[in-house]
């Protein structure tokens, strides 16, 4: 019996993006989410999963401008693209009026 073997099945991918005005470049696991990434290996802990399945929006990143549940999102999908999450919003070292709001 012939057995099909997936070389790439379990290969890391080299994605890069903008990351609250940054360039980041990062290696990932083609199942892995967004907001995996972005906590996990990123260490973006604004970044929160609640329901997994694109009800609560507690994973919301803007991707190019448009807010997504990054629940939803695999992050192979953010390469080459902007991405901004709560840590982005502050100008200067100043809280903006939703990170102070979160803070509390
Ligand atoms: Fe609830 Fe993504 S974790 S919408």
């Amino acid at each position: 019996m012939n057995k099909v073997i997936y070389e790439n099945e379990q290969a890391d991918l080299e994605i890069s993006f903008s990351l609250n005005g940054s360039s980041v470049q990062v290696s990932i696991k083609p199942w892995e989410t967004a907001i995996e990434t972005l906590r996990n290996k990123l260490g973006l802990k604004g970044v929160k999963e609640g329901c997994g399945i694109g009800e609560c929006g507690a994973c919301t990143i803007i991707l190019d401008g448009r807010a997504v549940n990054g629940c939803l999102i695999l992050a192979a999908q953010l390469d080459g693209r902007t991405v901004e999450t709560a840590e982005g919003l502050g100008v200067n070292g100043a809280l903006n009026y939703l990170q102070k709001s979160l803070s509390r």
